[in-house]
């Protein structure tokens, strides 16, 4: 038998995203046999008041999806069942450890990361965190090096690493692990995947909502430490790394730390001239009247909503390709994409007018709205003129684009991958504690010359893609962010 715990199980990232995950994995009949899911929150709550909460927030989404059954709701809710615990008191634990025994057991902690390090405690106290036991962190785990270091020795005092399983669920996005196997599965990218051959990398995470009721949680990290510390990195860590020698955790996660390691740190000297900072301001988001940053919170505060930076690896591979990272709340469009900008050919032999010039190869790996990798070339316009002319054609490198594949498959939430992996021990699209550490010592690194330069968030309207310092940032080394046709 083997038992899944929801810690926090009746909260907003349960209801959203873990639980629709796990009815998707038993439709698709991908639940490991005999898998018990139990909800642990505080609420006093009955098991059939709890499973009917989860009913409601599953089929929605299942319908939205157009994958509702009513078999397979049926099989999940034999699997459901919940227990009102105080997750910090080992006492209060020992009610669930009776319910699950010594089955393989993955706990899933979905609550506030405040309460991690007495949630570990209690849970070795009550026997939960035996050889059998995995632990899933969801960040952010701490909000700079001295904190994730406090809340991860007290993980590390209860559970070994090979138990820890800390999520970033960007990692659980299909095009993301696409990337590993357009990288390492095809010979002809490999050989151009340098300085030789690309001019510069962007990574852009757009997104079209503010931080609304978010903002207690916000205010206290930013864009920095919600968004960049962690999807933005692991991100670059992906596009930059070397091959691995095989897919095992360790292999993949010693590849991406060694980047980390090699990002070259942001001095208070540079760090106006390679980071930005934003704040939205009232504006006009996807047609309707949007409040700015600070009178959704009540009061002016410092935080940034947007930040773009551009970061340097400083390796034989990646000397002088700069990596320019931009995310931000309330951005015109929903977008992730990472732009690999190749270099333009050493001479053209084409005319520089308007009969098109050269543009140089552009490899765009988009994650949303769509999922979708695709290569712009350079090619002939058909037809008989005397000079030759040349246009652009991109290159779709999806599913189903030669007409025969199948069509694509359901658009997976990133959890479903990452929940199934974590159930069975395996840990390679999860984040090793120095991947983390080095992560954070970078960020803070960043922040630190934010405090000490008094560098403040530029405005930016709403609905915008954020200050127009972001822009300068680019065009100071005479390039431009990607935008979209
Ligand atoms: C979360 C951040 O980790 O990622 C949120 O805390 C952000 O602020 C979210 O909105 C974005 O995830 P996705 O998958 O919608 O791009």
């Amino acid at each position: 038998m083997a038992a899944l715990i929801l810690f926090g199980g009746g909260g907003d990232l349960a209801m959203r995203m873990l639980l629709p995950s796990l009815y998707f994995l038993e439709h698709d009949g991908l639940l490991p046999e005999g898998l018990k899911i139990i909800g642990a929150a505080r609420s006093e709550e009955s098991a059939d008041d709890y499973i009917a909460k989860v009913h409601e927030a599953v089929k929605a989404r299942a319908e939205a999806d157009k994958v509702w059954d009513e078999a397979s709701w049926s099989r999940m809710k034999a699997r459901l069942d919940y227990l009102a615990v105080d997750a910090t008191s080992p006492e209060s634990l020992k009610p669930l450890k009776d319910k699950v025994g010594d089955s393989e057991i993955t706990s899933f902690l979905a609550v506030s990361p405040s309460l991690y390090a007495r949630i570990v405690t209690a849970m070795k106290a009550a026997g939960l965190a035996e050889k059998n036991c995995r632990i899933v962190l969801e960040k952010p785990v701490g909000r700079d090096l001295k904190s994730f270091l406090e809340i991860d020795d007290a993980v590390a005092h209860a559970f070994s690493e090979n138990q820890v399983f800390r999520i970033d669920h960007y990692l659980g996005k299909e095009t993301v692990q696409n990337l590993i196997a357009l990288r390492f599965g095809n010979t002809i990218f490999e050989p151009l995947w340098n300085n030789l051959s690309i001019d510069h990398v962007q990574i852009t995470i757009g997104e079209t909502v503010g931080v609304g009721d978010r903002w207690p949680y916000y205010d206290e990290y930013g864009a920095l430490r919600d968004m960049l510390q962690n999807h933005m990195l692991q991100l670059l860590c992906l596009v930059a790394m070397e091959p691995p020698s095989d897919l095992d955790p360790d292999s993949v996660r010693n590849e991406k730390v060694k980047v980390l390691r090699s990002l070259r740190p942001v001095t208070v000297d540079e760090v106006e001239r390679v980071t930005v900072r934003g704040q939205y301001v009232a504006g006009v988001s996807e047609g309707k009247p949007a409040k700015g940053y600070d009178e959704e919170r009540g009061q002016p505060s410092d935080t940034e909503t947007f930040v773009a930076v551009r970061a340097d690896i400083d390796n034989w591979r990646w000397a002088g390709v700069p990596f320019f990272m931009r995310t931000g709340k309330r951005l015109p469009e929903k977008r992730t994409e990472i732009v690999i900008q190749f270099k333009p050919v050493p001479h053209s032999i084409f005319d520089r007018d308007d009969r098109g010039e050269v543009q140089a190869n552009r490899m765009i790996i988009e994650l949303q709205p769509e999922e979708d990798i695709s290569l712009t070339v350079m090619n002939k316009r058909p037809g008989l003129d005397q000079r030759m002319q040349l246009q652009p054609i991109k290159m779709s490198l999806s599913w189903g684009v030669d007409g025969k594949s199948a069509a694509p498959p359901r658009r997976r939430i990133a959890y479903e991958r990452l929940l199934l992996d974590a159930m069975a021990g395996d840990s390679t699209l999860f984040v090793r504690r120095d991947e983390a550490e080095q992560a954070w010592k970078w960020v803070d690194e960043v922040s630190e010359a934010w405090a000490e330069s008094g560098l403040k968030p530029d405005d930016y309207v709403a609905g915008t893609w954020g200050p127009e310092s972001a822009d300068m940032l680019m065009a100071r080394t005479g390039r431009d962010w990607n935008t979209t046709d």
